[in-house]
């Protein structure tokens, strides 16, 4: 997977899609008659319809797997005092997909104006949002508070202090939880790793700057501290790192008791949870499992402590949207170029690439894929997936086992890429961002439509 390893140069085959949860493709993916459809919808119809690159979501996993945090965090939760999800918007967020969130009784955590507004105009109230971010400008912490979000997750003193002045020039109290950094160096690249020392992230409790956040807060009249949060980075597989840090917040919290008689009423344990991308990935945990392990670690906390049982939040992006997605894109130049001993690699080139998932340049992740426009043959070559942008690290799939005759016109499949792709994506060589397109029962809709040329263009003043 891709936990930083130097070389994914690994010779991977991507399965078949199968119904199951812990499988690499959405759940209402199958091939029938060689062709692979999704919700019911054949991919060839799909792509003769809406064109390639298309990032297309199978919408009743999506909202299968948002259901199954909810009610994995209720149940683990029940003989506590309860939980909340709130579903990570940065994954990929556009009205339809907040709509499914808001009907499936999970909040959206935002970090930005444009995800608040989102939200709202998927009918969320700020009862179920929480805004966070480490530079939030003036306009985002007022509309939020107008819209009343349930909390500001607060990264630095300087910002405690900005939040309190904007809350008390507009006569309102901002319910807030303080960031802290518990020194665990979690997840997979060193980039998507939160919670260490020396990075921009929150407030340390070794320094012990959360300890004076929290005293600041509670001096302030126009602030309320409603919780705690952590986020320790993303792709973690090692619940035992959820645990570490969960043990350092919840002392911190029960000093908190102790010495100033303030109960902190709710944790928040950020996102995280690891998904797979390719079939040789360790399956990660389940939300069940995740949610057990949380509460297990909650209560075990507050039986050491005596602290009462904290009301306790979690942030999950990728596992809901990551594996509900499926990218499509059509096959173009397929070179074979000569490499050492007399062999050659074959390169074959597809209609998008680092602009519409830059997670393999940026994170060197795998990924894997499968043609889905006619079955495969018995014979496969090893195959290097490439975009069409004009860098050399510009690779979808290092290698891959893909059918030998495969053409020019045929159709791959990439899965997993529902988190951190079209939200990541970017216009580099001008090339319009691909569309979302929701596929259920045999329907498919935009959820957000592909740009052209002429989306490119209206910005240019000169045009
Ligand atoms: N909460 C906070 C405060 C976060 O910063 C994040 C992710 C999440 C929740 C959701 O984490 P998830 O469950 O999706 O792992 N672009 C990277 C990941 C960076 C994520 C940043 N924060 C990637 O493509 O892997």
């Amino acid at each position: 997977m891709e936990q930083s390893k130097e070389s994914p140069l690994v010779n991977i085959s991507a399965s078949e899609p199968q119904q199951s949860y812990e499988g690499l493709w959405p759940t209402n993916v199958k091939r029938e008659n060689g062709v692979i459809s999704i919700g019911g919808v054949l991919t060839t119809d799909i792509v003769r319809t809406y064109g390639t690159p298309v990032y297309v979501i199978d919408e009743e996993d999506m909202r299968m797997r948002a259901r199954r945090w909810k009610n994995a965090m209720d149940d683990a939760f029940s003989s506590l005092a309860g939980a909340d999800v709130f579903y990570a918007g940065k994954a990929f967020l556009s009205v339809g997909v907040a709509k499914w969130m808001r009907e499936e009784g999970l909040g959206i955590d935002t970090c930005s104006l444009a995800e608040l507004v989102t939200a709202t105009k998927a009918g969320y109230t700020g009862e179920m949002l929480g805004l966070h971010g480490n530079n939030k400008s003036i306009e985002e912490i007022t509309y939020a508070l107008e819209l009343g979000v349930k909390h500001f997750v607060i990264d630095s003193l300087a910002e405690l202090d900005l939040v309190a002045r904007i809350a008390q020039e507009n006569n309102m109290i901002a319910n807030v939880m303080l960031r802290v950094t518990t020194g665990v160096h979690a997840g997979g690249h060193e980039y998507i790793s939160t919670a260490h020392e020396d990075q921009k992230f929150g407030l340390s409790v070794t320094t012990g700057v959360a300890r004076l956040a929290i005293e600041r807060v509670l001096d302030a009249s126009s602030l309320r501290l409603v919780g705690l949060h952590s986020h320790i980075g993303s792709q973690i597989l090692n619940i035992n790192a959820f645990k570490e840090a969960a043990d350092v917040v919840m002392g911190l919290r029960s000093q908190v008791l102790h010495d100033l008689n303030y109960d902190i009423r709710e944790i928040d344990f950020g996102g995280g949870y690891a998904i797979r991308y390719t079939d040789i990935d360790e399956v990660p945990p389940t939300p069940e499992e995740y949610a057990h392990e949380l509460a297990k670690i909650v209560r075990e906390s507050i039986c050491q402590t005596g602290a009462s049982a904290p009301h306790v939040s979690i942030e999950p992006g990728r596992s809901i949207a990551g594996p509900s997605c499926v990218t499509l894109y059509s096959v173009g130049t397929i070179k074979d170029v000569a490499i050492a001993d007399e062999k050659h690699r074959r390169y074959v080139s597809i209609d998008g690439g680092m602009s519409d998932n830059i997670r393999p340049a940026l994170y060197g992740s795998n990924y894997t894929a499968l043609r889905c426009n006619r079955a495969s043959s018995e014979e496969k070559e090893v195959t290097r997936i490439v975009g069409k942008h004009c860098e050399s690290g510009d690779i979808v799939v290092h290698d891959l086992a893909l059918d030998k005759d495969v053409q020019a016109g045929d159709i791959l499949a990439v899965p997993a890429t529902g988190a951190y792709g079209r939200s990541m994506a970017s216009n580099y060589n001008m090339l319009p961002r691909p569309g979302v397109i929701a596929a259920k029962d045999g329907q498919v809709r935009w959820l957000v439509r592909c740009e052209n040329v002429n989306d490119l263009l209206n910005l240019d003043v000169d045009a």
